[in-house]
C-alpha cells in the first residue's frame, strides 16, 4: 500500500481522491487497527475500508463499531465510480459512513443519555468510578486490547454468530421474514459473554484479582464464571434466592466453574437486591475487586462500557443482513430486562432512520395486574443502581417488587440509553406477558428445532404479532439472546400450572 509514505502525504492522497486509506501492515495483521482508527477519527475525510481478501476478518471490526467495508477494493479497481457504495442501500457518500460507535468512542466518556443516566452512588464508590472510567478510557485507545478482546470472541466465544431465516415459522404466519440473530450459539449459550470478556479483561489491565457479579437468570453470572476460571480468578456471584430456585442449573453450572454463589434473601430476592449485594461488596473490596455488571444499567460508565461491548451484536447482523439479503431489515427487536442485548442490536442501527427498533419488556400477568416487570411502559421516573432511569416503584419512590416467568427480565429498572431513545422516539418499546412468550418459545422449538431462552421468546412473541401485518418483503431481524436450556423446568412448571388453573 501506501507505506512509504508520510502519514500528511497519506491523508492527503486518499481525501484529494476519496479514496479509502488501508495501512499495508494492518491488511496483514488479522486484527481491530485501533490506532489507525483513532488516528483516522482525526480527519473527517479519510476512513478505514477494508480489502476484499481480509473479508474473513471483517466481525474483528465490530468492538469499535466501526462498519468494514468492501468497496474499497471494488473502488480501486475501477468498478465503482466515486461516491458509489457496494451495498444496497443508496449512493450517499454520507450514508456509508458508520458514525454512531465511532464518533461516541471518539467523545469523552458519557454519563448521561438526555436526563438519564448519571453516577448517583455513595462518595465511596466515586473513587473506584473515576478509576473505572480512566481505564476504560485508555482501553479503548489500546490496539492490544481490542486485539485480545476481538481474538476471545473469535476462538472462544465462536463469533460471529450467524443469522438463519426462520422459514416454516415466516411461511406459517403468512407476512414478514424472520431473521434471527443467533447470540443463542455463543459459548455458554447467550450474549451476556460478549460483555464479561471485555469487563474480565479490563479488571485484568487494571490489576484487580477478583470479579463478583450479580446475576438473574444465571446467564451472566455464568459467563462471569466462565471468563473468571479461563484468567484464573477468584469470583462470586450474587443471586436472588428465588432466581436460584429457578434457575438451578445455572446455579450448578456456575459452581462447576468454580465460582461461590451466594442466595440473596433481602427485599423480593431477585435481580435488584442481588445488584445491592454486590454494589456492597464492590464498596468494601474495590481494592482489588471488579464488580462485572451484566447490563447496561447501573452508574456510568457502565451503560456505555457494556453497551460498546455488546455492539459485535448490531455491527454484525447489520453487515450480515446486507451481505445476505442485500438490504437492512425493516425492524430491529429485542426483548430488555436491563437492555444489553438490546443496546447491542441497535447499536448497529441507530443511524440508520429506516430502521424501527422495537425493544421488548416483560409484561408478566399483564400490565393492569401490577405484576410485571415493564419499567419503560409502566414506570415512573428514579434512581437505581446509580442512574437516573424508568423504574417500578411506589408513590413513595420505593422500589416495587417485580415479576416475569423469564428470571433475566425481572429487573424494576432499565438502562438509561433505552429511556433516552424511548423519549426522542428512536425506539419503541412493546410489552409481552408471559402467555405470550410461552406460545413463542414453543413455536419455535416445533416451527424452527431452536429451543429460545424464554427472554429472547419475548422478543419473538412480538416479531410473531407484527410478522403477519406486514409483507412478505419485509424483515424483521430478532435477537435471539440465548438459548433455553436453563428454562426447561420453568418452562414445565409453568405449563403445569396453567393447565391445572384452567381445570379449577
Ligand atoms: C438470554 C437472556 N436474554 C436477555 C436477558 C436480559 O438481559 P439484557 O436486557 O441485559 O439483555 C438475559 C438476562 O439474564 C438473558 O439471560
Amino acid at each position: 500500500m501506501l507505506k512509504k509514505l508520510t502519514e500528511e502525504e497519506f491523508k492527503r492522497r486518499a481525501a484529494s481522491a476519496d479514496r479509502v486509506a488501508v495501512f499495508k501492515e494492518f491488511l496483514a495483521d488479522r486484527e481491530t487497527p485501533v490506532a489507525a482508527l483513532s488516528r483516522l477519527d482525526e480527519d473527517e475525510e479519510a476512513f478505514l475500508l477494508e480489502s476484499v481478501a481480509g473479508g474473513e476478518t471483517r466481525g474483528r471490526y465490530s468492538y469499535l463499531g466501526i462498519e468494514p467495508r468492501t468497496q474499497g477494493a471494488e473502488r480501486r479497481r475501477g468498478r465503482l465510480p466515486r461516491g458509489h457504495r457496494a451495498d444496497a442501500r443508496g449512493s450517499s457518500r454520507q450514508k456509508t459512513r458508520r458514525t454512531y460507535d465511532h464518533k461516541k468512542r471518539k467523545q469523552k466518556m458519557k454519563t448521561h443519555y438526555g436526563i438519564y443516566g448519571g453516577q448517583y452512588v455513595a462518595e465511596t464508590l466515586m473513587a473506584p468510578l473515576r478509576e473505572l472510567e480512566a481505564a476504560y478510557e485508555a482501553a479503548k485507545k489500546d490496539v492490544a486490547f481490542a486485539r485480545k478482546f476481538n481474538g476471545i470472541l473469535h476462538d472462544y466465544v465462536g463469533r460471529e454468530s450467524p443469522i438463519t431465516y426462520a422459514k416454516r415459522l415466516s411461511e406459517h404466519l403468512g407476512g414478514a421474514m424472520i431473521l434471527l440473530k443467533r447470540e443463542d450459539l455463543n459459548h455458554t449459550g447467550a450474549h451476556k459473554v460478549n460483555n464479561t470478556i471485555g469487563q474480565a479483561l479490563l479488571a485484568r489491565r487494571m490489576g484487580k484479582k477478583r470479579l463478583i457479579a450479580e446475576t438473574g437468570a444465571g446467564m451472566h453470572g455464568v459467563a462471569t464464571a466462565t471468563v473468571a476460571a479461563l484468567f484464573g480468578m477468584p469470583c462470586e456471584v450474587y443471586m436472588g434466592a428465588i432466581d436460584v430456585e429457578r434457575q438451578a442449573p445455572n446455579v450448578e453450572r456456575m459452581k462447576m466453574l468454580g465460582a461461590t454463589v451466594h442466595a440473596v434473601t433481602e427485599g423480593s430476592a431477585t435481580l435488584k437486591d442481588a445488584m445491592n449485594e454486590a454494589l456492597r461488596d464492590w464498596v468494601t473490596n474495590c481494592a482489588d475487586t471488579f464488580y462485572v455488571i451484566g447490563t447496561v444499567a447501573g452508574p456510568a460508565p457502565y451503560p456505555e462500557m457494556v453497551r460498546d461491548f455488546q455492539s459485535v451484536i448490531g455491527v454484525e447482523a447489520r453487515r450480515q443482513c446486507l451481505e445476505k439479503y442485500g438490504r437492512l431489515p425493516d425492524e430491529a427487536i429485542a426483548c430488555v430486562g436491563g437492555g444489553s442485548n438490546a443496546m447491542g442490536l441497535f447499536a448497529g442501527f441507530l443511524d440508520d432512520p429506516e430502521v424501527k427498533l422495537v425493544g421488548v419488556e416483560a409484561g408478566g400477568k399483564g400490565l393492569a395486574s401490577g405484576e410485571h416487570a415493564a419499567s419503560i411502559n409502566g414506570g415512573r421516573l428514579g434512581v437505581l443502581h446509580g442512574a437516573k432511569t424508568m423504574l417500578l416503584q411506589t408513590d413513595d419512590g420505593n422500589i416495587l417488587d417485580t415479576y416475569s416467568v423469564s428470571a433475566g427480565l425481572d429487573y424494576p429498572g432499565v438502562g438509561p440509553e433505552h429511556c433516552h431513545l424511548h423519549d426522542i422516539g428512536r425506539a419503541e418499546y412493546a410489552v409481552i406477558d408471559d402467555d405470550e412468550a410461552i406460545a413463542a418459545f414453543d413455536a419455535l422449538c416445533r416451527f424452527e428445532g431452536i429451543i429460545p431462552a424464554l427472554e429472547s421468546s419475548h422478543a419473538l412473541a412480538e416479531a410473531i404479532k407484527r410478522a403477519p401485518k406486514l409483507g412478505r418483503d419485509k424483515i424483521l431481524l430478532v435477537n435471539l439472546s440465548g438459548r433455553g436450556d436453563k428454562d426447561m423446568e420453568n418452562v414445565m412448571r409453568y405449563k403445569a400450572s396453567r393447565a391445572s388453573s384452567s381445570r379449577v
